[in-house]
């Protein structure tokens, strides 16, 4: 099997391209998968995404294709300010990690201001659009064949 990277999408970016667009974009995750498989080939790497609206499902789909995945990206949607059970399946994973927001949060409600993943990854993009998924992608492709 090629390696591969994780994209893994919660709550509601099922919704990406008619959700609020003018905070999200009108990109569909579709659209962003499509666009991530497209770099991971440049690496000569697959991308295997998932996305749920429920932190179960999502914690399923970690522990079965997250420790063999040389990286991944994690847009938690909400559950970044809430998902604790997430936040303790992706430390135990243990892979390098980049969460990942469309919006900048930072900007926005202060419920959102905090995300109880950000001790358990590598880094965050965020604010950066659909784009912010590129580049998560990018970093760990690289970072990936550098070793
Ligand atoms: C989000 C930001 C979260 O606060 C929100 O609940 C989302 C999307 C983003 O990509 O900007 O669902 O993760």
């Amino acid at each position: 099997m090629r390696p591969y990277l994780l994209l893994v999408n919660g709550p509601n970016l099922n919704r990406l391209g008619e959700r609020v667009p003018e905070v999200y974009g009108v990109q569909t995750l579709a659209n962003i998968v499509a666009e991530a498989r497209r770099l991971a080939a440049t690496f000569d790497a697959d991308v295997h995404d998932f996305q749920s609206n429920s932190e179960g499902a999502l914690i399923d789909f970690l522990q079965a294709q997250g420790p063999q995945a040389l990286g991944i990206i994690v847009n938690p949607g909400a559950l970044a300010h809430y998902g604790l059970s997430l936040r303790d399946c992706l430390e135990d994973i243990h892979r390098p990690t980049v969460e990942v927001h469309i919006s900048n949060v930072h900007r926005r409600e202060a419920f959102r201001q905090h995300s109880v993943l950000a001790e358990v990854v590598d880094g965050q993009v965020i604010g950066l659009g659909f784009r912010g998924y590129l580049l998560a992608a990018r970093f760990l492709l690289e970072t990936h064949s550098e070793r």
